[in-house]
């Protein structure tokens, strides 16, 4: 018997992803597919010549299987059933971002597994782009010196269908997850708080609000602003976003797409004292090559951490300080109020 005996919940678009990557391993096994839509599990058996069962829900799938880990890859409104289900029947879980549909539910979630002992894992594949691991490198620079301006424009035009169009902030709750999860990584700092404006411009093809502005105090003393729209055509920006992180010594850039740079603005040595002239010197950050990337990097992280028994680098304790800048972002947004984060 495998190792690893997994029910993956979820058969949608993103469960492609955690099968490819999970039939690459020799100590996994799927043992369940679970999918109320069961054409959707039957799909994927059939198109990753699985043979396993199928079920429509993950509690007879975990009964009759023995499977001990449960891969979440549901709609975020079935993230904290699933996460529960998998938890009180003695699984390890490991689950799509946004870890939850509110704050509440998050910490519901949390709660749970650490009372069960069992890893809650959260998927942030973005943390594990080469570029992003040399950006932050780059920002330990101490000629950059203390971060006190950062920045992230995030401007695309995807026309998903599905649950994304119906939800009230598809932007902030589905995409931004991602962004400011990337500025805790960045700035090593959680947020204090944020006050956000989110619209959904005249020709949006989204229910909610689709575009935001939000500004947070970071506990390392930066501000950290994020601009961000799902319907905004032309020019797009990368799906990393661009970022620019002005810092007590220079900047640092990011475009989301080349070798992130910066420039530092270096005294001159041998001129008069108070007239010493300042010239900008420009570093280039090294990207690590041929490591994982994307999804099969944080799954290789979750997987590595199960079995040395450790806390993964997104363990469902450190994602929930990224979810609540999600949801004090929205928690902003209808109060019209600056808010602190509730962490
Ligand atoms: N990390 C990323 O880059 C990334 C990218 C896209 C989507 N996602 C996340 O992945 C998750 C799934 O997104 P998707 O694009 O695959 O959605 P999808 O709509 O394509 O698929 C979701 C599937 O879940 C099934 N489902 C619904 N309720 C269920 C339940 N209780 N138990 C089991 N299955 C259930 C649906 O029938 C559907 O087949 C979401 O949380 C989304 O935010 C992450």
């Amino acid at each position: 018997m495998k190792r690893f005996r997994i029910a993956s919940a979820g058969c949608g678009a993103m469960s492609r992803a955690w099968l490819q990557y999970t039939l690459t391993r020799e100590d996994t096994e799927i043992v369940a597919l679970v999918d109320p839509v069961t054409a959707s599990a039957n799909a994927r058996k059939e198109e990753f010549h699985l043979d396993c069962a199928v079920f429509s829900g993950l509690q007879d799938a975990i009964k009759e299987t023995g499977a001990n880990l449960v891969f979440d890859i549901t709609p975020p409104e079935f993230h904290k059933p699933t996460v529960l289900t998998a938890l009180r029947m003695g699984c390890d879980v490991f689950g799509e971002k946004p870890m939850s549909d509110t704050l509440e539910h998050a910490r519901e979630m949390k709660e749970a597994a650490r009372k069960s002992g069992r890893l809650y894992a959260v998927m942030q594949n973005r943390r594990y782009h080469p570029q992003i691991i040399a950006f932050r490198d780059l920002l330990q620079d101490p000629e950059l010196g203390a971060q006190g301006y950062v920045c992230a424009d995030f401007f695309l035009a995807p026309h998903f269908g599905g649950f994304r169009d119906a939800m009230d902030s598809p932007l902030i709750l589905d995409m931004a997850i991602h962004t400011f999860d990337a500025a805790r990584y960045l700035t090593g700092a959680n947020a204090k708080t944020v006050y956000c404006q989110e619209f959904n411009p005249s020709w949006s093809w989204y229910r909610g609000d689709a575009c935001a502005v939000c500004i947070f105090e970071m506990t390392n003393g930066s501000i950290f602003v994020y601009r961000g729209s799902w319907c905004s055509d032309g020019m797009p920006t990368s799906w990393e976003s661009e970022w620019r992180i002005s810092c007590a010594g220079g900047t640092a850039l990011w475009n989301g797409r080349d070798v992130p740079v910066s420039e530092i603005l270096k005294t001159m040595e041998g001129d008069a004292p108070g007239q010493e002239k300042r010239a900008p010197l420009r570093k280039t950050a090294v990207v690590p090559q041929g490591i994982p990337t994307g999804h099969p990097a944080c799954l290789e992280e979750m997987f590595s951490s199960l079995l040395a028994g450790r806390e993964p680098q997104t363990s469902c304790y450190d994602n929930y300080n990224s979810i609540a800048m999600v949801f004090g972002a929205i928690e902003s947004a209808r109060t019209g109020q600056k808010v602190g984060i509730r962490l």
